[in-house]
């Protein structure tokens, strides 16, 4: 039994060259010994995420190649925040998204309210323990009994760090279209690693990083 096999496709015609500023069309291809494979609508698209990792070059006189070529190859080996793999484990992700508002605040509108300290930490952890209602509006978040205290300390970090990652984004999903960002006046060059991944039902992962090239 390996780990399942996860591929991220683009269009063959950009060479995954792309604009400042353009609309990126992206589609992720599992296949796993027990799930199934995604062409035959067999894998559950919740349990499928891309991060979108933005990597600025402000000097090119940096070793650009090599820098890239460390960070893909820790993309690549990189194993998953204990956060996010729990978040994915549990109903979250169902009223949550790292970037935009669904019936819970964003992972981003989060990290604007509370600073990345051990008081909000602590005071987060409880909400998500206890449930939650009238910080943000009307909707209730239910408790969720079911996890730790030191889970939901994970889970409170892992949202306040990548909330305040304005240009990386996490979205699940099989498919779909991202906008890369306009270019910082600061910087000279800009690349994105995309990292795919897929947990499967026998709790196996695995996943895929490419690098873009922004021009
Ligand atoms: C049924 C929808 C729903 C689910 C499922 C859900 N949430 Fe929420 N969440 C909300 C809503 C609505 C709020 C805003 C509550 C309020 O206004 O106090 C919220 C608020 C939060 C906050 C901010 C709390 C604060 O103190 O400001 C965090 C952090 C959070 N959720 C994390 C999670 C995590 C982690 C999970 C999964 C274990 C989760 N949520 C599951 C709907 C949900």
């Amino acid at each position: 039994m390996g780990s399942p096999q996860v591929k991220i496709r683009l269009p063959q015609d950009t060479a995954n060259s792309y604009e400042w500023n353009a609309f990126v069309r992206y589609s992720i291809d599992v296949l796993d010994t027990i799930d199934g494979a995604s062409k035959y609508g067999e894998i559950n698209e919740g349990e499928v995420f891309l991060e979108i990792e933005f990597i600025p070059i402000e000097n090119a006189e940096e070793l650009v190649e090599k820098v890239l070529k460390d960070r893909l190859k820790k993309a690549k080996k990189e194993t998953e925040h204990m956060g996010l793999a729990l978040m994915k484990n549990s109903t979250c992700f169902g009223c949550h998204a790292d970037k935009a508002t669904h019936t819970g605040p964003s992972f981003s509108e989060i990290a604007d309210r509370y600073e990345n300290t051990s008081t909000h930490i602590v005071s987060l952890s409880n909400s998500i323990l206890e449930g939650s209602k009238g910080l943000w509006g009307n909707t209730e978040m239910p408790s969720n009994p079911d996890l730790t205290v030191s889970e939901t300390e994970q889970i409170s970090k892992f949202i306040l760090e990548q909330g305040a990652k304005k240009n990386n984004w996490i979205i699940p999903g099989l498919e779909g279209t991202f906008r890369i960002i306009e270019k910082p006046k600061n910087i000279e060059q800009g690349f994105y690693i995309l990292t795919a991944s897929y947990t499967s039902t026998s709790k196996m992962r695995g996943q895929d990083s490419i690098l873009l090239n922004i021009r």
